[in-house]
């Protein structure tokens, strides 16, 4: 079977967590698109990894990991996050492969990335890490591909700049790299877990463009991405926190608003721990936006949802989430393209009362207070989708499965 988990937010929804709980039944992780631009945790008892290209399976010990050809790979920043690894007693050798076909990271891209996100009227805060450059090279037709390191033709055409730098890593990266879909095809009656970066509105093409990233983060990414056709995707989980957050600049009509309610934002940011892996950004944080859940939900064919960080409300009195955006008077339950409107729209807000209950000793979805339950029916109602999984901590054993997306229905 074929497992996805994508981002149904912007970002950071708790996918590392996710794809570590999910990874159990799964001999392969495969990690789709992005690049060092993303930031996933996982913390198993005492210990907190924090991955930006390595995917998250690599953390169970008898898991293959595999960088696919939908993402772009800084081959220092990948040494460097497998030398922490190393030091965090994790045996990464063998078992970590990257596809042929995935684009390069140069170092000059980096610095190019930054100067000109800040040469922009309006910047988008990007993470600095020469993504939007390694992506656009790739559409060029001028990019470099980890196999053309190996490749006469390939090496033929490169700047003599990026021959030297590449040829100093060429020995240290050649037994990771495979032939993806000669890979894929091979383990295809295997159980295979595929990794999602950013999220639904971070992707280039249904993403609040220009303020997105530069991949496919999308479920459909997963096989482009992960060098399979769609029809062997089985089942597409969406993660979405019971908030919403979002780090860097650009439309957030769900946003809590810093004057007159400065004090639930710092509430949540600060009980959701709610800063960057990247880059350390605050991020900023508002209401649960349905609207954009429910296009989330409808663009990547998600199956079912996880939702995450329910624990960050167990104190509050009551609990909003947005129902519809007021644009002019008129409610809207469409989510538009245009940032303007995006910017201008007003959040239409339902409330619930809160459970006022530490949920995170909670083990089955049954146990949780019937406040809770209601605020999940809303959504799964709302939204059309089941949530299946329900997240109540960071940590692996604080969390709820209703239903096993490994279990065929
Ligand atoms: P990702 O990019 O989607 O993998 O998410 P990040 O790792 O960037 O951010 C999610 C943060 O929330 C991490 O610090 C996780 O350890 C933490 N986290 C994940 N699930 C939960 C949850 O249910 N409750 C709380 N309080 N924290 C969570
Ligand atoms: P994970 O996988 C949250 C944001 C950046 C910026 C925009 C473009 O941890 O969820 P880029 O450097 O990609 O060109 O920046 O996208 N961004 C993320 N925000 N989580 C991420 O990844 C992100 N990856 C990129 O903050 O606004
Ligand atoms: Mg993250």
């Amino acid at each position: 079977m074929k497992v996805v988990v994508i981002g149904a937010q912007w970002g950071d929804e708790g996918k590392g967590k996710m794809v570590d709980f999910f990874a159990e039944n799964a001999e392969i992780i495969v990690r789709f698109s992005g690049g060092a631009n993303a930031g996933h945790t996982i913390v198993t008892g005492d210990t907190t990894y924090k991955l930006h290209l390595v995917p998250s399976g690599i953390i169970s010990p008898d898991k293959t990991a595999v960088l696919g050809n939908g993402m772009v790979i800084d081959i220092e920043s990948l040494f460097d996050e497998l030398a922490t690894l190393t030091s965090q007693n994790i045996k990464w050798e063998g078992r970590i492969f990257i596809s042929d076909r995935a684009h390069l990271v140069l170092p000059r891209y980096k610095q190019m990335d930054s100067d000109h996100d800040k040469k922009r009227k309006h910047p988008i805060g990007t993470t600095g890490r020469g993504i939007g450059f390694a992506y656009a090279e790739k559409a060029l037709r001028t990019g470099i591909r980890a196999g053309d390191i190996f490749d006469s033709f390939a090496v033929e055409n490169m700047e003599d700049e990026d021959k030297a730098y590449l040829e100093k890593l060429k020995e240290k990266i050649r037994p990771m790299i495979i032939d993806l879909a000669a890979f894929m095809y091979k383990h295809r009656e295997k159980n295979i877990l595929f990794e999602g970066a950013q999220g639904t509105l971070l992707d280039i093409d249904i993403g609040t463009y220009p303020y997105v990233s530069s991949g496919m983060s999308c479920s459909a990414g997963a096989a482009v991405g992960g060098s399979v056709g769609p029809r062997h995707l089985d089942h597409i989980i969406g993660v979405f926190k019971a908030y919403s957050t979002r780090v860097g600049n650009g439309p957030f009509p769900s946003e809590f608003d810093r004057v007159s309610e400065k004090d639930l934002e710092d509430f949540v940011r600060e009980t959701g721990r709610e800063y960057g892996v990247t880059t350390g950004r605050p991020r900023r944080c508002g209401y649960l936006d349905l609207v954009a859940l429910k296009y989330a939900c409808f663009t990547n064919s998600i199956d079912s949802l996880a939702l995450t960080h329910l624990d960050v409300y167990d104190k509050m009195d009551e609990i909003k989430l947005c129902t519809a955006y007021d644009h002019n008077g008129k409610a809207l339950q469409d989510f538009p393209s245009s940032i303007d409107m995006l910017n201008k729209v007003k959040p239409l807000t339902r409330t619930f009362k809160g459970w006022k209950k530490d949920l995170s000793e909670i083990k089955h979805y049954e146990d949780l207070p019937k406040e809770a339950k209601e605020y999940i029916k809303f959504i799964e109602e709302y939204t059309e989708t089941p949530i299946n999984m329900v997240s109540v901590g960071y940590r692996r054993s604080e969390t709820m499965i209703r239903r096993d997306p490994w279990k065929k229905s």
